[in-house]
């Protein structure tokens, strides 16, 4: 029990937060596990005290909280008798119950409520910490506090609505996040986004510490770029260019969002052809292991012997147009 954490994943996309926690917490050395998976939410067993950097990088997650009880028993009353009480230093707090609302509010309150020492104050608007309760094949009880923030909320600071330099082609923050995140990289270690347009990817890599280098073949997307980063007050490394400028650079990961072909200009260059030449040209660069995440409508236009597809995930946009969100690994 010592370091398990549940972890409330957003409705959006289950899978893609599921494993965006998983890589995430790999990445960082924290050998996660999950013990229990039931769609929205799962628990994960994690080999040390996670970090709130770490907690603040998830996109797709709403809320973490740290597990205090988890097991089959399913009475909350033969539970209390049998837990110790919750410390939560001098903290306000509230009780609140997880999803499937299996007794009344005030019932899980007044039962767990006894568990909780008399000098911390109930505060229903803004807690402190929150005591969660979830009854599902398993009883958890977790809690929350301000240093377990994900950025699932925070993150719409930087939709494209809030951003000074707006074009339709900007992909929503917490898709952007996750896709990061499940490109291996750690605070430090560079990222390049070849066809970075507004700047959606290099906003949440630069916020998350990440190194990014964006490219693109357009100037005004340049400006754009550099321009809500600076919004946020951010920095990267943007240039004016062709894909191929890439290979100048040293990076770990690319993670992009290339063009549809629709409603983005390519000057010219066929879609198809525009994403062999980009997959030879990374090829050249990368070293096995890495990886490349990329959202893309037709996954058949990267497929390339030196690159083994690790995950994919459907993303719908609107009724004529599904994104896959592809995780590629050199071999
Ligand atoms: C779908 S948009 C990227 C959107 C971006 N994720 C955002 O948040 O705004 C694709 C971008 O690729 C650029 N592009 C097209 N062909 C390119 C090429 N050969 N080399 C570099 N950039 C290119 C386009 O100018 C466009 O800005």
């Amino acid at each position: 029990m010592k370091h398990q954490y549940l972890f409330e994943l957003g409705g959006e996309n289950t899978e893609l937060g599921k494993i965006e926690a998983i890589e995430l917490l790999s990445t960082e050395h924290y050998e996660p596990t999950i013990t229990l998976d039931e769609n929205a939410i799962i628990a994960i067993k994690v080999s040390k005290v996670i970090k709130s950097k770490v907690v603040r990088r998830l996109g797709m997650t709403k809320r973490v909280s740290k597990i205090f009880y988890k097991d089959k028993e399913r009475n909350l009353e033969n539970i209390v008798n049998e837990i110790p009480q919750i410390d939560i230093g001098q903290n306000t707090f509230a009780i609140r119950q997880i999803s499937k609302k299996t007794m009344s509010e005030k019932d899980v309150a007044t039962t767990l409520g006894r568990k909780i020492p008399n000098h911390n104050k109930t505060r229903l608007e803004r807690p402190e910490v929150k005591i969660l309760y979830y009854a599902g094949t398993e009883t958890i009880i977790s809690i929350w506090d301000q240093t377990l923030e994900t950025y699932y909320k925070r993150c719409l600071k930087h939709h494209i609505k809030n951003r000074p330099f707006f074009s339709p082609i900007g992909i929503h923050p917490r898709i952007a996040r996750s896709m990061i995140n499940l490109a291996n990289c750690s605070e430090g270690e560079t990222m390049i986004d070849p066809f970075c347009g507004t700047g959606g990817m290099l906003i949440e890599a630069r916020d998350m510490k990440i190194n990014a280098i964006g490219i693109d073949i357009i100037r005004k997307m340049v400006n754009y770029s550099i321009g809500n980063l600076d919004h946020y007050g951010l920095k990267a490394k943007v240039v004016e260019g062709d894909i191929e400028s890439s290979k100048e650079y040293q990076f770990k990961a690319v993670v992009t969002d290339p063009p549809y072909g629709l409603s983005t200009t390519t000057k010219g260059e066929g879609v198809s052809e525009l994403m062999k030449r980009s997959m030879n040209l990374f090829n050249k660069t990368m070293k096995k292991g890495e990886r490349i995440v990329m959202a893309l409508s037709n996954p058949e236009l990267v497929k390339n012997p030196n690159y083994d597809e690790i995950y994919r995930f459907q993303w719908y946009i609107h009724k004529s147009l599904t994104r896959n969100i592809l995780v590629l690994e050199k071999n």
